[in-house]
This record gives structure tokens, C-alpha cells and sequence, in this order.
């Protein structure tokens, strides 16, 4: 047996697993040539213009020179060791006769345009490249992800949102780590924090991260149209494009649900999926996003019955989605003969070649018997209802009319007794004006309905009045 210290440590690797680093990826740093109108790093025959209005935090790493530089009113430049500025007065031979060189405006960069970020399950991952493909959604750092800014960089996000707050498990910036509400709180509204971060809501490092091992919800759909709004969808080719939960674009493609059960590692799915199939090189050009989402679940397809949490595996290639298909093939493969050893309850997928997983199998026979199960349960309640209804089988005598009565009276279990019926309900009132119904029975008429001179009238077969002594 386990030592509580081992179950708890076992249980902090576990739920530590399942976050993912989301990493921004512009920077307002000095050297990167992209944050430069020319499209070049200023060199030293160069003048340097931040337009005055321009609030920025810009990072240095190295040593430049210029021939004249112009500040803004309000900002700062982040001077690595060694780094810094140095005036060249004439012209620097290796720089030509110089240009006058402005720092664009990266104010405008939104923290939910999911094209500016990138995702990795691990640190090592994000620093070598290793990127998740996600939906547009999760994209975006979900509630219990780490958010990474580069270490040797400075930024600039506007992290306007409807809500006052976008709340996250840790953020990193310069290199430090915030895991404490107050102490990042304090950090943002420090210079460097105010410059780096602005817009209507403030990021709340309050998350504990994700506990549960089958993965968490992104928890970013209240923010799907502002998310949404920054993305301009290419136009598809297929028979029947996908639209998957948390995607802003219909695709090619196939996307896979699976149900899963206790047992079930997103986690280490995804490092299944990603060593089983996407090491093949014929599915070198496949993006695969595999996360949890919820499902309404409908009734017959028409009547909602709250939401299940399902594991969505979107597939894209870029050749019209034949490679995804072939790929959702081989995934539902391998979850036919191993499911059970790792946590799959069905699987089931959508191509949009327009074909689907076979009508047969694991999912379609659990599909099927629950189905058959909804609707024997109903047949036997209608069933039940009109049988009670025709008086054919009688209900046990509940007690439940006392709680009916809105002023209380401790004998109104007597039902020998007159009875306070509290409020005016016209079955109750009027027992004499109550129809002879066994005689409404000979005919076949239905009973439950009848209209008398004080007006329209039901009898609940529930209450029935042969069965309780109302009328007495
Ligand atoms: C420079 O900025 C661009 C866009 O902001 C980014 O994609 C790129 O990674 C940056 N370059 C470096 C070397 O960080
Ligand atoms: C569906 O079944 C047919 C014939 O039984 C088989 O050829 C095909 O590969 C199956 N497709 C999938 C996705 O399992």
C-alpha cells in the first residue's frame, strides 16, 4: 500500500500533467527586425524615432549604435547586461548613409488573437519547438494553463475581455515565475507590468491547475467572439467541411469523440497518439488537437438533458483531409483492441469526405442499447399512465395531499376529518359537482376532462378521488 506522502506527490505529478504552456510569441525587443518600420535593426548610421505617444517596453540584449534617438513621453528600455547605446557621430561604414528608423506600435496586439500563441505540454517542448495544435479556442491560455513570455523579451498585450478578469495557473515574465495572486498582482501594476500588460481586464494567477487526470475544460467559449473575431477563416474545399467545438473555422479533416472513463490519461493519450502515429511519415503533415469538451446531450435529438464531457480529437491535413481520415482510422483501431487498457469507453469519428466510423462495433452496440433502454422506459411509463388513467391498475394512497395545503394543520392526516384545502382548487372544492365517472367508464370516453358550469376540469388520476376519501 501507498504512504500518504506517495499518493499525495503521485497525485501532484498527475494534475500537474495536464496544463499546458501557452507561449506568446511577439516580443517588443530591440534586435527583432519585425518591430522596425524598414524591416532592419537600426544600425549606426541610423535615427531612431519611438513616436512620443507611444507607451512601450522594450527589451535590449546587446549594444547599438545610433546617430540619434527620439524617446517616448512615457516608456522604458529593459537593458540586458552589457546592453545599451552608443552615439556614432559621422557615418558607420557598415551601415550605409542611414535611414530614419521607427519602432512600430505593438499596442494593439490582442491576448485572445489565438494566432500569437503557441502551446507545448512541456517547457522542454516549447523551448525545442515541439508546438499542440489546438482549437482557436485553447489557443488561448486556458484557465488552468502556464502562460510564458520569453525570458530575455519584453511585450505588449491588450487584455481587454468582458470579464474583469482572465484567470490562469501561472504566468512567466523575464524569466520569473508568478504563482501567487498577490504577488503577480503586485507586478502588474509595477512600471514594467503596466506597460507590458494593458486593456479592461487584469490576468489572475489564481488556478490551482487541472486536477483531473481525463483533462480539464478550457473554459475561454465566453470569450469564443472575441476570439473568434480575430480570425479570418480560409475557404474549404471538401464535400462536407467540420466544424469542431471551440474551432472558429469549418475544416477538412476528421474529428474523433471518444468517451472515456476512470482510467482514462489525456495526457498520456496524447503521448500515445503522438508516438504511435504521428512519428509515421505518412502523417508528417497531420495536426492533431486532442482536448476534453462538453456535449449537450439531447434526448431523441430534440430535447436537452444538461452536458457530458467528452474527449475531442480534431485531425487536419493539408490534402483535403484524406490523411486525417486514414489517421481517424488508425486511431479507432488501436482504441478497438487496447480501449480498455487505457481508459476508452467508444470512439467514434466524422470525416468530412462525409464518411463516418463503421455502424458497428464497441460505440454503435452500447448507442443502440441505450437507445432501445430510453425507449422501453418510456413505452412502460405511457403504458402505466393510461392503465392508472382507465382505472385498470390503482396507485398505493399517497399522503402527500397535507403539503399540498398552504395553511398547515397538525390533523390533516385525518382524513375522516373536514379537510382545509387552503386555496381554491377546483377538484378539491365542489365535490358534488364531481361527474358520476365509473359511468363515463361503460361508455369509453376518455375521463380525464370535463367541463361543468363552474368551468373546465381535470382529475389527476394520481388524486383520484375513489381512492382517497375526498368526497366524504
Ligand atoms: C520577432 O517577432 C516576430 C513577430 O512578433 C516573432 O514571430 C519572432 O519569433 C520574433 N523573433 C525572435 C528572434 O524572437
Ligand atoms: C468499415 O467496414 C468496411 C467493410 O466492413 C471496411 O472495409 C472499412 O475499412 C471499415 N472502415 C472503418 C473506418 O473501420
Amino acid at each position: 500500500m501507498l504512504k500518504t506522502p506517495d499518493v499525495l506527490l503521485l497525485f501532484c505529478l498527475v494534475g500537474a500533467a495536464e496544463a499546458l504552456y501557452k507561449q506568446w510569441v511577439p516580443d517588443t525587443n530591440y534586435e527583432n527586425k519585425t518591430n522596425w518600420d524598414k524591416g532592419a535593426v537600426p544600425c549606426g548610421s541610423d535615427r531612431v524615432q519611438f513616436p512620443a505617444q507611444r507607451k512601450v517596453s522594450v527589451f535590449v540584449e546587446t549594444t547599438h549604435g545610433v546617430r540619434e534617438m527620439r524617446l517616448p513621453v512615457d516608456g522604458e528600455f529593459i537593458l540586458n547586461s552589457r546592453a545599451g547605446f552608443y552615439v556614432v557621430s559621422g557615418q558607420d561604414p557598415s551601415c550605409g548613409t542611414g535611414v530614419t528608423a521607427q519602432f512600430k506600435d505593438p499596442t494593439s496586439l490582442q491576448w485572445f488573437d489565438p494566432a500569437l500563441w503557441q502551446a507545448a505540454a512541456t517547457l522542454n517542448d516549447l523551448q525545442n519547438g515541439n508546438f499542440l495544435f489546438s482549437v482557436h479556442e485553447e489557443s488561448v491560455p486556458c484557465q488552468y494553463d502556464d502562460v510564458v513570455f520569453k525570458a530575455l523579451s519584453s511585450f505588449s498585450v491588450d487584455t481587454s475581455s468582458s470579464q474583469s478578469s482572465i484567470p490562469v495557473k501561472s504566468v512567466s515574465v523575464l524569466g520569473k515565475m508568478f504563482d501567487s495572486k498577490s504577488e503577480f498582482s503586485q507586478y502588474l501594476s509595477s512600471r514594467s507590468g503596466q506597460l507590458q500588460f494593458h486593456g479592461s481586464s487584469a490576468v489572475t494567477v489564481e488556478n490551482q491547475g487541472c486536477g483531473d487526470p481525463s483533462g480539464c475544460e478550457c473554459g475561454n467559449s465566453e470569450n469564443n467572439q472575441r476570439i473568434c473575431s480575430t480570425v479570418t477563416c480560409e475557404s474549404v474545399s471538401c464535400k462536407k467541411p467540420l466544424l469542431p467545438a471551440g474551432h472558429c473555422c469549418k475544416v477538412c479533416g476528421a474529428i474523433m469523440t471518444i468517451k472515456y472513463a476512470t482510467g482514462f490519461n489525456l495526457q498520456t493519450y496524447r503521448e500515445r497518439i503522438r508516438h504511435l502515429f504521428l512519428t509515421l511519415p505518412q502523417y508528417k503533415s497531420i495536426q492533431l488537437g486532442m482536448s476534453k469538451v462538453l456535449k449537450s446531450q439531447w434526448l431523441m435529438e430534440i430535447i436537452p438533458f444538461g452536458t457530458t464531457s467528452e474527449i475531442q480529437v480534431v485531425i487536419l491535413d493539408q490534402e483535403k483531409g484524406t490523411q486525417a481520415e486514414a489517421l481517424a482510422s488508425d486511431i479507432l483501431k488501436d482504441v478497438r483492441s487496447h480501449g480498455t487498457t487505457i481508459g476508452i469507453v467508444e470512439a467514434e469519428f466524422q470525416a468530412s469526405s462525409g464518411s463516418s466510423s463503421n455502424q458497428s462495433g464497441i460505440n454503435v452496440g452500447t448507442v443502440v442499447g441505450a437507445l432501445f433502454g430510453v425507449l422501453i422506459i418510456i413505452t412502460v411509463i405511457v403504458v402505466m399512465v393510461v392503465l392508472i388513467r382507465k382505472g385498470i391498475v390503482q396507485m398505493p394512497k399517497l399522503h402527500l395531499m397535507p403539503s399540498m395545503s398552504t395553511t398547515k394543520k397538525n390533523n390533516d392526516f385525518d382524513l375522516g376529518g373536514p379537510l382545509d384545502h387552503g386555496f381554491d382548487n377546483p377538484i378539491f372544492d365542489k365535490p358534488h359537482m364531481l361527474p358520476d365517472i365509473p359511468g363515463l367508464h361503460e361508455n369509453g370516453t376518455d375521463n380525464s376532462v370535463y367541463i361543468t358550469k363552474t368551468g373546465v376540469h381535470f382529475v389527476n388520476p394520481v388524486y383520484d378521488d375513489k381512492e382517497t376519501d375526498f368526497n366524504a
